[in-house]
């Protein structure tokens, strides 16, 4: 069936998932979040949250388990309207051998100029203007080449620029500076108060954007809660997120 209008609502419901037969990478994960919630995904390396979070646009397919949008389990629906209902920014985005506008409207076709201006302001791209030929020139394969930071914020702007009822994001700034991604977040919370979003986060300043945190240990939820009672509660937390500062400082 084709998803009617999305109110955001998601439900992981025993999820396990296995890249290889006999060799599970998430085990019986339960998870609910509220339409307009955002709820971070924290974890070690290879705790699976990327794994995770793939399983809601299908990227992957659930081993076990299902996954509910509004109640409805994603195989059920059609992928087009799944996909069109959901907007992703991964760490490493995909860009097209296109214009910037081009690659920006692959997510909204119909979006005015203004629209496109406004969401590249609020991921902060104001170095599109600087570009020889602004939102016409061309990135990508056969075009010019964008730092790792740049092709996350454009991939953001994109995401933006679809207006989603859903958004999952992992580590979509990990190649920014702190004070660009503090800027981003700054501008992004009018953005998210309505969208319900799914976000990995390695660095404890992203948490900041968060209704609520899930901690994800050896593909299972080791706990959910807000930052600060995590924080108080779940030593393996507070040891996650003091190694990622100390990452952060080499
Ligand atoms: N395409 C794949 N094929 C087989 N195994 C995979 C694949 N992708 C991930 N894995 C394995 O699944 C487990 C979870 O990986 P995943 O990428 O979800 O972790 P992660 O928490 O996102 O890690 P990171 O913080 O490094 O991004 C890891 O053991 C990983 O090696
Ligand atoms: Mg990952």
């Amino acid at each position: 069936m084709a998803l009617p209008h999305v109110r955001g609502g998601i439900r992981f419901d025993s999820v396990g998932f296995s890249y290889e037969d006999g060799r599970p990478v998430l085990h019986q994960v339960d998870l609910e979040v509220e339409p307009g919630e955002t709820l971070a995904i924290v974890g070690m390396t290879g705790s699976g949250k990327t794994t995770l979070v793939s399983l809601l646009p299908r990227l992957y397919d659930v081993s076990e388990g299902r996954v509910c949008i509004d109640g409805h389990d994603v195989r059920d629906l059609t992928l087009s309207s799944l996909r069109s209902g959901i907007a992703v920014a991964f760490e490493d985005p995909v860009l097209f051998s296109a214009s910037v506008r081009e690659n920006l409207l692959l997510g909204a076709p119909t979006a005015t100029d203004e629209e496109l201006e406004h969401a590249l302001a609020i991921t902060q791209c104001g170095f599109v203007d600087d570009l020889p030929w602004g939102l016409d020139t061309r990135i990508g394969e056969q075009g010019l080449s964008l730092s790792g930071g740049q092709r996350q914020r454009l991939a953001l702007a994109r995401a933006v620029i679809a207006r989603p009822r859903v958004l999952v994001l992992d580590d979509p700034l990990s190649a920014l500076d702190v004070h660009t991604e503090a800027r981003v977040h700054a501008a992004m919370h009018g953005v998210l108060a309505d969208v319900t979003t799914l976000v990995v986060v390695h660095r404890p300043s992203t948490l900041a954007v968060a209704d609520r945190v899930a901690f994800l240990h050896g593909g299972r939820i080791a706990a959910t809660g807000s930052h600060t009672e995590l924080l108080q509660s779940v030593p393996a937390y507070r040891a996650v997120l003091s190694r990622e500062v100390e990452e952060m400082a080499r």
